[in-house]
């Protein structure tokens, strides 16, 4: 059996074989590294399968959540709401930025932000709400809306961890995520669903006018070269990465539901074994399944994940902290025991091996090995 990795990037390279080989060629046949053309048609094709939004690339995931708050024209001292548990990026540029960060407590079902915890959550100098769309399914996205309405604030969805989830609104009619806040926003890196082969992101917005703003500060603040309208960043995504995407984007669905299937054997062998709790999917979302991510509720997450790396499986914690009570993000307003489910998650959850190209004898010995631990 094939090495275990929790995403298996050479496999996906021998599967796309010559078609990336062909695609990098041509970006160094006609040497527009930066700003080629493929940047632009990668654009209109992700727009295309979002549903006709404007696509703005940028570098990175983080570079995109820092470019929307810009472009909303927060400043020094506002304030944004943005979920307890969940990666780094969302509160470090609100750092940078000199924002203040108001942390709001998440589900234990579906690891996302809770509308109650909005509530709690709001002050009148907050400027905006940052979902994230964590592993790969929506977040409660109508309450939120609706809550950043009656408040008259902005809604930024992190979408890093899920390109192609759809939000299924109660009359069944269905949205991808991140084209319904006023700001999406996602990353390419590589382990992504869509990932490039180095940096990259994307910026969404149905207003051509934030769009344009988008594009504007992505590029040092110029719409026309060396006439500089405001303070900008450097944030591109360059030709070859664009060129990569451009092979990828077509499959992307297939690769979905592949990862679904995956996360449906997974549970089967995994839902009668009552010290683990297999991630729920909630009737507002389709799940993607960037992570398969079980809880374990016996307090014995450490020990299993030790278990399975001397078998040869690999197992993530993603997160050991909520970021309330991370170093670079404590404070005294948040001390320990404020977010009681984030901080629970942290001690909980556990992610598998996930990606396209698990072979049935991976996934087999994986949830095998998995069932070993609690015999
Ligand atoms: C939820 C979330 N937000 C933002 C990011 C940042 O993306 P990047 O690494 O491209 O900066 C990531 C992933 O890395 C992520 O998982």
């Amino acid at each position: 059996m094939r090495m275990l990795k929790m995403v298996d990037l050479g496999m996906e390279r021998q599967f796309f074989g010559p078609k990336l080989e062909n695609a990098i060629l041509q970006v160094l046949e006609h040497t527009q590294y930066i700003r080629g053309p493929e940047v632009n048609a990668f654009a209109q094709e992700l727009s295309g399968y979002l549903g006709g939004i404007h696509v703005t690339p940028c570098a990175n995931g983080t570079d995109a959540l820092q470019l929307a708050l810009m472009a909303l024209d927060v400043a020094p001292g506002d304030e944004v709401i943005v979920p307890a548990f969940t990666y780094v990026s969302t509160a470090e540029v609100a750092a940078l930025l000199r924002l203040r960060v108001r942390w709001a407590e998440v589900s234990l079902d579906h690891f996302n932000l809770l509308p109650e915890g909005l509530e709690k959550a709001w002050s009148p100098r907050v400027k905006a709400i940052v979902p994230v769309h964590l592993f790969g399914q929506a977040a409660p996205l109508k309450e939120i809306i609706d809550f950043a309405r009656e408040k008259g604030i902005a809604v930024i969805e992190d979408a890093a961890q899920a390109l192609g989830t759809e939000y299924i609104f109660s009359d069944g009619r269905r949205a991808k995520v991140g084209t319904l806040g006023d700001i999406g926003c996602t990353s390419f890196f590589p382990s992504k669903n869509l990932g490039c082969y180095g940096d990259g992101g994307a910026i969404f917005t149905a207003s051509v006018t934030l769009a344009q703003r988008l594009a504007r500060i992505a590029n040092h603040g110029q719409d026309t070269l060396y006439e500089f309208r405001e303070v900008g960043v450097n944030s591109r995504l360059d030709s070859i990465q664009a060129a990569i995407l451009r092979v990828k984007l077509p499959y992307l669905d297939e690769f979905n539901t592949r990862r679904r299937a995956i996360a449906d054997i997974y549970d089967s062998y995994f839902k009668d074994i009552a010290a683990l709790q297999v991630p729920a999917r909630m009737p507002w979302s389709t799940h993607i399944f960037h992570q398969y991510t079980l809880r374990v509720l016996s307090g014995k997450r450490d020990e299993l994940r030790g278990y399975l790396q001397q078998r040869g499986v690999p197992a993530m914690v993603y997160y050991p902290a909520p970021l309330h009570l991370q170093p670079a993000y404590r404070s005294p307003d948040y001390p320990e025991g404020s977010f009681p489910q984030a901080e629970r998650l942290a001690r909980e959850v556990i992610s598998l091996p996930m990606h396209p190209f698990l072979s049935e004898d991976q996934i087999a010995y994986i949830a095998e090995s998995v069932r070993d631990f609690f015999r």
